[in-house]
């Protein structure tokens, strides 16, 4: 989703500005620009298509300016266009902005600049806020720096929706202003220059020292300092946040692919995300206050989230309930936050988001606590928005994930969430301490067993190979199967855009049996002996009608026989999820390369939806 760039220092802004732009690309986007202010005011140049088409624009060698916004933009309101491309300016060219969000209000706003003979040129929601800053502007009695900031100010108190905004403006070529509400914006703190952007990576290479802002606090930006203040325009301090991440792990690596790096970095991150929060006698999060007397007040653990982190919720549900005895449910975050759903004191929200910037999850979270519950994010972004929402949080350290599709932050996500289920129920008390010991040496075992199945993935890009040309694909399993096989078809159609649903296995007979005929291919998972030989059976039931199966098993399937058999080593099937869904992210991987696709970046979708 949009992608925002800043730089205001001593160097050349719009090589750095284009070179943040494409470490933004995994984001998904349609059109690129940047407004850079010289001598003789602010240029713009932007177009939609590629970053890179702005190494083309005429003019964009001329640029000489010190002081820039960037922005890649994911059309909400008018089509991807010139005109509807970011930034976008008031009427009277003084001011330039870059939106990352939605305004709600802005056909409101629309009509009263209109009302006051302002006259818009584009589609975009967007395009008010400059001319809203200009209109506020031009009532200021002075022109000193504190009217830029209060025209500002005024302006954003009047926006309804979300947003991350830098804006310059040509009275003050030296000052940069930035704020946000409810959409992600970093601040990079250089020296005798500063760094603005969406997301971390784009400017990691400069920085590792960042500011991150709350709704609502504003930072005035030049050179050698920035200035932070609240909504009442009162100065305020912040501290400065270090981020570990190096420049080398969001760089491919020379893989292919940021996916393939992803999916082969996952004994890593599995390994970095267990790091001490568990070894073989004990489980300790050090930062998470929880008391033995508000874990037993619970009657309800509700795990809410998104796409691929909702599944984790579904992979990890019955673990929590196993061990902890209190029911729990998985919600999607898009329908929670509108279902007037029943939680209050007694209930604990988990909100899992690899960003942490997520609309609907951050919604959700919001709506819980304003009902009394307590909030637990998982985020893999150190101070992302949830984050700082949230009442506990714990962090998966699987490091930056470019990808769109989700591979090692479901991993990761999968294993901290049982080590989380664990802790709670040490605290409770209501475990088996046999099965609980197992656990914890079978999570350490986790990081070589996923490097076994990643020695060797011949078969899996053989099986890639028969079926890249497929119209549908089901995913069948039972138990926890069913849950890797959703987070399976999800990776599929993501990346390859093939049609391919997942199925309770014992669910087919009521209906989706009717779809299977000769050649449709089934794949599905079977990790639990207990459940093997009932998947087995309905396995039978397709081959008869004709389907072509493939079978991703660590189970006895003697005298069975299918069309492909991709073994994973022996795993609890508590703990399957993180072992069995690797074959079936390379298999993802393996269609959509012989489909010729962009893996990174499928079409329509965005790595971080920050937009409802
Ligand atoms: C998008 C991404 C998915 C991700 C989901 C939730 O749809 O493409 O990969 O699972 O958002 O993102 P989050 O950052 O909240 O985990």
């Amino acid at each position: 989703m949009c992608g925002i760039v800043g730089y205001i220092g001593h160097q050349k802004a719009s090589p750095i500005l284009i070179n943040g732009l494409l470490r933004l690309e995994y984001r998904g986007y349609d059109s690129a620009g940047i407004a850079v202010i010289e001598k003789d005011g602010i240029s713009i140049l932007k177009d939609k298509g590629k970053v890179n088409n702005l190494y083309n624009l005429d003019g964009i060698d001329k640029l000489e300016g010190t002081n820039g916004i960037a922005h890649t933009r994911w059309a909400t309101h008018g089509k991807p266009s010139k005109i509807n491309s970011h930034p976008h300016m008031d009427e009277s060219n003084t001011f330039a902005v870059v939106h990352n969000g939605i305004i709600e209000n802005f056909s409101e706003l629309r009509k009263f600049l209109e009302d006051n003979n302002v006259k818009f040129i584009s589609d975009t929601d967007t395009e008010v806020i400059p001319n809203l800053i200009n209109y506020y502007y031009s009532k200021e009695v002075s022109r000193d720096i504190f009217s830029f900031l209060h025209a500002v100010k005024v302006a954003c108190n009047e926006l309804k929706g979300s947003f991350a905004l830098e804006i310059l403006c040509k009275d003050f070529p030296d000052n940069m202003i930035v704020v946000r509400k409810d959409s992600p914006l970093v601040i990079g703190k250089g020296v005798g220059e500063n760094f603005i952007a969406s997301d971390i990576p784009a400017i990691l290479s400069f920085t590792k020292d960042f500011y991150l802002l709350n709704d609502f606090e504003y930072a005035l930006l030049s050179r050698n300092d920035i200035k932070f203040f609240d909504n009442d325009l009162t100065e305020i301090n912040l501290d400065t946040k270090t981020i570990e991440w190096n420049m080398e792990a969001a760089e491919k690596n020379g893989y292919d692919d940021f996916m393939l790096k992803e999916i082969y970095e996952q004994p890593t991150s599995i390994r970095e995300t267990i790091g001490s929060t568990l070894n073989e006698d004990k489980v300790s999060f050090p930062d998470l206050n929880i008391s033995k007397e508000y874990l037993h007040s619970l009657n309800r653990i509700y795990i809410i989230a998104c796409g691929t982190a909702m599944h984790v919720g579904l992979a990890t549900k019955n673990i929590f309930e196993q061990l902890c005895k209190i029911p729990v449910e998985v919600e999607v975050a898009s329908e929670f936050r509108y279902k007037n759903p029943l939680v209050d004191s007694k209930t604990l929200c988990i909100y899992i988001s690899q960003s942490g910037e997520t609309a609907d999850t951050i919604a959700a979270l919001k709506l819980a606590k304003s009902k009394g519950a307590k909030t637990l994010a998982i985020s893999n972004v150190i101070g992302s928005s949830i984050t700082r929402e949230a009442d506990y949080t714990i962090y998966t350290h699987a490091g930056p994930e470019i990808a769109v599709a989700s591979t090692k932050a479901y991993t990761s996500q999968v294993v901290l969430t049982t080590i989380l289920a664990i802790y709670f129920s040490e605290i409770l008390g209501t475990a088996d301490t046999t099965l609980i010991d197992t656990l914890k040496k079978e999570i350490l075992e986790l990081p070589k067993k996923v490097d076994e199945v990643l020695t060797d993935t011949s078969a899996i890009k053989d099986f890639a190979n028969k079926i890249y040309k497929e119209k549908d694909i089901f995913f069948i399993g039972r138990g926890l199967d069913y849950a890797i096989t959703m987070e399976a078809s999800l990776k599929l159609k993501e990346i390859s855009y093939i049609h391919s649903e997942a199925y309770a296995a014992g669910e087919l007979k009521h209906g989706t049996i009717a779809l299977i005929e000769n050649g449709i291919t089934v794949i599905s998972s079977i990790t639990n002996p207990d459940l093997a030989h009932k998947t087995i059976s309905n396995i039978q039931e397709v081959i008869t009608r004709g389907a072509k199966t493939l079978v991703v098993t660590n189970q006895d399937l003697e005298g069975h026989s299918f069309d492909g058999v991709i073994r994973i080593p022996e795993v609890n099937p508590m703990l399957a999820p993180v072992v069995a869904i690797v074959p079936m992210q390379l298999l993802a991987y393996y269609v959509s390369k012989a489909k010729g696709l962009d893996v990174d970046k499928p079409r329509n979708l965005a790595k971080s939806v920050t937009v409802e």
